[in-house]
């Protein structure tokens, strides 16, 4: 399937920005004294975990606060019992931070660390050839970004390379146009990995529907190879970046999909907001870390919210995640489930699309505003109010 025409938009750059790498090579060899203006940041984003002065409740915090972890060791051939304690813990664990850890999933380490390298080869390129994978046309977001350009606003301090793993595998046509021979061994890994993601966030969205009292194939079933559902792959590179505490890897954001499942490297960074707080996600080894993305919160009737996370840099370290993203059939109808809605009650939200969703998304993001506007625009009774 061709895909003709994009889903959403972005808008057209006014003015084309230097490339990470480069701005980090000027501020090392002090031809620039100060990190340009658009990655500095306002303190509040940037700001660590404000420190709770009662010292009874920051003990009770220190105890409470971290990401629930799911262990999936005895999920293949599982009884009914023992499936639904580990469906019982995901579904708390969404419902109280929309963010978990999922630990012993099978995924063979070799996997993980053929992709891990192929992500440390490519960003060990010169700029100008991994500048080569830049956008692919109609595919805003994918390929590499090394300048943010599309932003008008404050833009974090990250390098992505990406591309769809469905409905239409991008990874060949990226690797040609990186390497002459379009690096076989690159395109395997991405594939291996992307496939065995795909199997992880199938298992995951099937425990969370029975986790809601849901045919376990409620959400799943829209993911499914022939259902054109967008799959897709992102590696984030945070460079050693000499200014780290003035700027964020990524801002405050919610993911607009339906799942995420990212595996950090062994250098923390990632902060997922807990009321008034941020709670630092610690690298466990081998762990993924998953949450609930926009569209799920709506296919949830808000059961399972989609909550803010941040990423910081480091100074001396570089940082590197990898990321699977599983979003609907850009033009499939999404509405709650009866089974989630009281008798005599409508759904939270009203049905929209995907596409829909995404557009008005972008719109908001590209000038700065990275709240969830726009998922509560799509919350019945707000039609009139916006
Ligand atoms: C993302 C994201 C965090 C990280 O890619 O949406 O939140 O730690 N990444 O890279
Ligand atoms: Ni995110």
């Amino acid at each position: 399937m061709a895909t003709a025409e994009p889903i959403y938009q972005l808008a057209t750059p006014v003015k084309v920005y230097d490339n990470i790498r480069t701005v980090e090579a000027q501020l090392r060899n002090c031809k620039i004294e100060s990190l340009p203006e658009r990655y500095v940041w306002p303190a509040e984003a940037v700001e660590n975990p404000k420190p709770v002065n009662d010292e009874a409740v920051a003990k009770e915090e220190a105890q409470n606060l971290s990401i629930p972890v799911v262990d999936l060791a005895e999920i293949d051939g599982a009884s009914e019992e023992v499936r639904g304690k580990i469906a019982r813990a995901m579904g708390k664990a969404c419902e109280e931070w929309g963010f978990f850890q999922v630990i012993n999933t099978g995924i063979p380490t070799t996997v993980m660390d053929d992709v891990n390298k192929s992500a440390r080869e490519f960003f060990a390129l010169p700029v100008e050839q991994m500048e080569k994978a830049t956008e692919p046309p109609g595919k805003p977001l994918m390929g590499y970004g090394g300048r943010l350009s599309f932003l008008s606003s404050k833009v974090p301090w990250v390098e992505y390379l990406g591309e769809f793993h469905t409905p239409e595998p991008g990874v060949e046509a990226l690797a040609k146009n990186v390497w002459e021979d379009g690096n076989p061994k690159f395109c395997k890994a991405i594939t291996d990995y992307c496939n065995s993601l795909e199997q992880l966030g199938l298992l995951i969205l099937e425990l969370l529907a029975e986790s809601l009292n849901l045919p376990k194939d409620t959400y799943s079933q829209h993911f499914d190879k022939n259902s054109n559902y967008l799959g897709s792959w992102r590696f984030n590179y945070y460079t050693p970046c000499p200014k780290a505490t003035q700027t964020v890897g990524q801002g405050p954001h919610s993911d607009p999909d339906a799942l995420t499942i990212l595996r950090q490297d062994q250098v923390a960074g990632l902060q997922v907001r807990k009321g008034n707080t941020w709670v630092t996600v610690e690298p466990l080894p081998g762990a993924f870390v998953v949450n609930v993305g926009d569209f799920l919160q709506a296919w949830s009737n808000d059961r399972f919210p989609s909550v803010e996370h941040r990423a910081f840099v480091n100074e001396k370290t570089d940082r590197l995640s990898i990321v699977y993203f599983m979003s609907p059939p850009p033009m499939l109808n999404i509405e709650a489930p009866s089974g989630l809605i009281g008798e005599n009650q409508q759904s939270v939200f009203r049905t929209f699309t995907y596409a829909e969703y995404l557009g008005i998304m972008f719109k908001n993001r590209v000038t700065g505003d990275f709240s969830k506007k726009a998922l509560d625009f799509m919350r019945r009774g707000t039609e009139a109010a916006n």
